[in-house]
């Protein structure tokens, strides 16, 4: 008896730990929820954005190069902010819409094509990803849902194609 119940607990460890995270309804109203109580809280957004550019940068600092048109040598810049609520007004919409599947797809396709033509590629995506996880718990209200953002934000940066 003792034996067979070990071994229950044992496969169900197994199986756990060898599941695929998903983003799923649930872990996409997660996102959703936690998200607006960083963006739309009282929180200052230009703040939190600046921090994670401020973090991509310091991790990456060969990718400023990359935004030189937007003044990444100075992220207090007018162009630098004005390009930090382009993207994170993009990516509320985005987190806005994962429950919606065809506008998100739509949506998706738009960035996609965008950061393509720009020589972006995914693994850059979940490099900024990392980023807004080391600044969003700052920010929201709670203990941030890794489970969920991790899987939901790997769906943002894999891209959709046509
Ligand atoms: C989830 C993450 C991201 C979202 C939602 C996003 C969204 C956007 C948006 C909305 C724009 C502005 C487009 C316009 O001018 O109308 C933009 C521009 C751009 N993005 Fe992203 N972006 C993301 C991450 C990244 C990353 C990680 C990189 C590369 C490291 C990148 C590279 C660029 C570049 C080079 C531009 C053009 C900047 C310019 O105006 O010169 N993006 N992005």
């Amino acid at each position: 008896m003792y034996l067979s119940v070990a071994v229950l607990v044992l496969s169900c460890l197994a199986l756990g730990t060898q599941g695929e995270e998903v983003c799923g309804p649930l872990e996409k109203i997660k996102v959703q929820h936690q998200w607006a109580s960083a963006y739309r809280g009282d929180h200052d957004r230009l703040k939190m954005s600046t921090l994670v550019w401020k973090d991509f940068f310091a991790h990456h600092p060969e990718e400023r190069a990359r935004f030189e048109r937007v003044h990444s040598d100075d992220i207090y810049s007018g162009d630098f902010r004005a390009h930090m609520v382009r993207v994170f007004a993009g990516f509320d919409l985005l987190i806005g819409v994962l429950n919606q599947d065809e506008i998100f797809k739509s949506a998706m396709i738009h960035y996609t094509k965008m950061h393509n033509d720009l020589g972006v590629k995914t693994e850059i995506v979940l490099e900024f990803g990392k980023s807004i996880a080391r600044v969003l718990p700052d920010f929201i209200d709670g203990k941030p849902d890794i489970t969920a953002w991790r899987p939901c934000f790997k769906l943002i940066a894999a891209g959709v194609s046509e």
